[in-house]
């Protein structure tokens, strides 16, 4: 299998974030050709390519771009337009937007120029998790230098285009990611989801037509422009082109960031990884963040692009992959991301915000050793009222790593009613300590 490094191309360079280093590996480049572009030219560059949104759900970049109304609308008034990058990174396990942001921040705000002036908004913002404090800073001193150097502000280059970046941190909540509530959250609302219709792409931000794209979607642009449409698919698939960070986690040799291309299998990028740590086996992981139904030992052979993962009943995702293996007990997982979505739970709508506080009571009591085999069902009947029930996709996500773990490890479940969780955290301890020994 080889490694794509694209967006982590310069990484591993001295001071890789400022503005020399990044001009250094050809950084800014692509800005200047898409500069001599048409607009619509760049749109449908990015459609041909077939890049797909990195934030989760796949959608296709350039699409989302095309809905973009452009002219004077119907009330003879042309609106604004507004690109917004969600850097809100809080899915458990994803791990991949804060450190492109903090290597190569000029990478991400080439993509935003770009992006923002295909779809012709002049004023782009990028909301960034608020607790990552030193992206926020990194970020900060990006767009400073970008101002000094004319590539941000009045006539860009020379070419007549003007854009302002503004960056804001967002206060910490994991339902800030989900793009409507982060709409909110940037206007100085409380951050909760909007009912749709109208979508963000007719009115979104400050009710004017809005992109949100997430943050490695943009950085994948500038190479896109730079380097051509069949580049760009001569890796991945036919229906998930190019390449992408993956972030692989837990129990392996080497956890880290690994860019490949998409449909590269769980085994092949597990091997990179260096396999499972010294003297144990896979048990579970998740395809892309604790969202994603878990899957086990049997998927290893898994495409990892949108179709691949799909097939086995699970999702892409952030591509964020959490390796457990043995000594991990799966109720005891699943009930610390349970515990996770009923505290993010916004509250607005009564199936998640209830049924999630249901989930964590009964998990809990199983830990302890306090729940029956009925409860056991009770936690799929809540799952099955959440599902497609709640108003945003935090309620669906929060039912994926029960359903999946009762799917494959009911036993384990089983065995905890009545003497509670056998994890034990010493043995896990020494597990540890004689593989950092190793
Ligand atoms: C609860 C929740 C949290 C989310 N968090 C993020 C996030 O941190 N970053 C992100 O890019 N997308 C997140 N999303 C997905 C966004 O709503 C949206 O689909 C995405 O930003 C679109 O960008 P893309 O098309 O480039 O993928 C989240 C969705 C939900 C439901
Ligand atoms: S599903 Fe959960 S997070 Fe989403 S709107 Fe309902 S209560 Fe809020």
């Amino acid at each position: 299998m080889t490694l794509t490094p694209v967006l982590s191309r310069s990484w591993d360079q001295k001071s890789s974030w400022t503005l020399d280093a990044y001009r250094a590996t050809d950084g800014y480049r692509a800005l200047r050709t898409a500069l001599d572009m048409a607009p619509d030219a760049i749109i449908a560059q990015v459609k041909d390519s077939g890049l797909r949104g990195r934030g989760g759900a796949g959608f296709p970049t350039g699409l989302k771009w095309g809905f973009i109304p452009q002219g004077v609308g119907p009330d003879g008034i042309e609106k604004p337009k507004y690109l917004v990058v969600n850097a809100d990174e809080s899915e458990p396990g994803t791990c991949k937007d804060i450190p492109l942001m903090m290597a190569t921040p000029h990478l991400l705000i080439e993509g935003v120029i770009i992006s923002s002036y295909a779809i012709r908004a002049r004023h782009a913002f990028i909301y960034v998790r608020g607790e990552v404090v030193h992206v926020v800073r990194r970020l900060h001193e990006a767009v400073r230098e970008a101002y000094a150097a004319g590539l941000l502000g009045h006539d860009i280059l020379g070419s007549g285009y003007d854009l302002e970046v503004t960056v804001h941190a967002g206060a910490g909540a994991y339902i800030c990611g989900e793009e409507t509530a982060l709409l909110d959250s940037l206007e100085g609302r409380r951050g909760q989801p909007r009912l749709r219709p109208p979508f963000p792409a007719v009115a979104g931000l400050y009710a004017s037509p809005t992109v949100i794209n997430n943050v490695e979607s943009i950085a994948s642009v500038p190479s896109i422009i730079d380097r051509g449409v069949d580049w760009y698919r001569s890796m991945g698939s036919e229906k998930s082109p190019g390449f992408k960070l993956f972030s692989i986690s837990g129990h392996v040799r080497h956890p880290g960031q690994y860019e490949a291309p998409l449909g590269v299998t769980f085994r092949e990028l597990l091997d990179v990884a260096g396999g499972v740590r010294n003297g144990h086996e896979l048990k579970f992981w998740t395809p892309g963040g604790s969202s994603t139904p878990i899957l086990t030992a049997e998927h290893l052979d898994t495409p990892l692009d949108f179709e691949g993962v799909a097939a086995q009943g699970s999702m892409l995702g952030t591509t964020a992959l959490m390796v457990f293996d043995e000594t991990t007990c799966v109720v005891r997982a699943v009930l610390r991301w349970t515990e996770f979505y009923a505290h993010e739970s916004c509250g607005k709508c009564t199936p998640c915000r209830e049924g999630t506080f249901w989930l964590r009571q009964i998990l809990q009591r199983l830990e302890a050793g306090h729940a029956t085999e009925v409860e056991l069902d009770q936690l799929l009947d809540l799952c099955d009222n959440i599902l497609g029930r709640s108003f945003c996709a935090l309620g669906d996500g929060a039912t994926s790593p029960i359903t999946s773990s009762l799917q494959y490890f009911r036993d384990e479940y089983v065995q905890h009613l009545g003497t509670g969780c056998w994890f034990d955290p010493v043995r896990a301890t020494v597990f540890q300590t004689s593989e950092a020994g190793a």
